[in-house]
């Protein structure tokens, strides 16, 4: 019987590239257009099929996520809560998490990354029934020095990957979502804090590519993502999410809509949400799905 992946979604950090937004506020608490940032990550792990997910966060922002998004039985899943004291590098993800994995293999998602894409549920799903190794993905950008970046040889074997090289192998950026098997936490707790005094996930993706254990899948054209981190990705996010909602008449990451689709909530359930948020184009959304006049619409 394979162990059910657990889900971590990483939610601390200061986002002092968004000062003075996020002075007072969590990044991951402000506005994506019409839903607050978090709910992004959390659907991508609902649409890969997990239901017990661990939301980290800084102590003083805790009661404001619990507040939020309670114990998730709203949309059929289980959110637990865990500190990280200081924004001491994404690998503590997983050692702060280590009860919560339980031994059991786990998906690590950050707060500010947005993914949309046609095919995303299909990869997500496929990515999650492997139980062994890692998987991570890969993304073009223009600017790969901010990012982990993947070299390639002629065959698309991986050859190395180099957190913020300052002449990048390739444009493909490791973006933040990834899938590890149950050696994660063992690996994560033998890394050294890096120059900038973090626990760097790309060396813990480095110790599974030594190991001839790690996948990186290219996600290309069809696919947006996004890191929230700035001001001008942030607003670009809000529009994008803008946009395709207006165009496709469907509401992208509405968490109960994920939850009902997988079974996880009933229609009396999804229409309470419904009837919650009805003053909103987002309550009106949801008591369409649950009447039946979206079909099934994913993301
Ligand atoms: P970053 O954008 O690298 O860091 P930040 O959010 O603190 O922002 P800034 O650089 O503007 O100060 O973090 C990426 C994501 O990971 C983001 O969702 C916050 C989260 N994060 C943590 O939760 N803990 C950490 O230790 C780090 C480094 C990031």
């Amino acid at each position: 019987m394979p162990s059910k992946r657990k889900g971590i979604v990483l939610a601390g950090g200061y986002g002092t590239r968004l000062y003075p937004l996020t002075v007072a506020i969590n990044k991951q608490l402000l506005p994506v257009y019409d839903k607050p940032m978090i709910y992004y990550p959390i659907s991508v792990l609902m649409l890969a099929g997990i239901r017990e997910i661990l939301i980290i966060a800084l102590p003083g922002d805790i009661p404001k996520y619990k507040n939020l998004l309670g114990d998730g039985s709203q949309y059929g899943i289980n959110i637990s809560y865990a500190e990280q004291k200081y924004p001491n590098g994404l690998a503590e993800a997983l050692i702060i998490g280590e009860d919560f994995i339980a031994g059991d293999s786990v998906a690590l998602v950050l707060g500010d990354n947005i993914f949309y894409g046609n095919d995303l549920q299909n990869i997500l799903k496929s990515t999650n029934q492997k139980q062994e190794g890692a998987t991570v993905f890969g993304y073009y950008v223009e600017k790969p020095q901010r990012f982990g970046v993947v070299e390639f040889d002629e065959k698309g074997k991986v050859l190395s990957i180099t957190e913020k090289p300052k002449n990048p192998k390739s444009n493909y950026a490791i973006i933040g979502l990834y899938f590890y098997d149950n050696k994660a936490v063992e690996y994560a707790k033998s890394l050294n804090f890096s120059n900038r005094g973090e626990l760097e996930i790309t060396d813990l993706n480095k110790k599974y590519l030594d190991k001839g254990e790690l996948d990186v899948k290219l996600l290309g054209r069809g696919f947006s993502w996004f890191d929230t981190g700035t001001i001008d990705a942030l607003s670009d996010a809000s529009e994008f999410i803008r946009i395709i909602q207006k165009r496709q008449s469907m509401i992208i990451s509405a968490l109960e809509e994920i939850g009902y689709n997988n079974n996880w909530i009933t229609k009396e359930e999804l229409l309470k949400a419904a009837k919650k948020y009805i003053k909103t184009p987002y309550g009106k959304y949801l008591e369409k799905v649950a009447h039946g006049d979206i079909i099934n619409s994913q993301f």
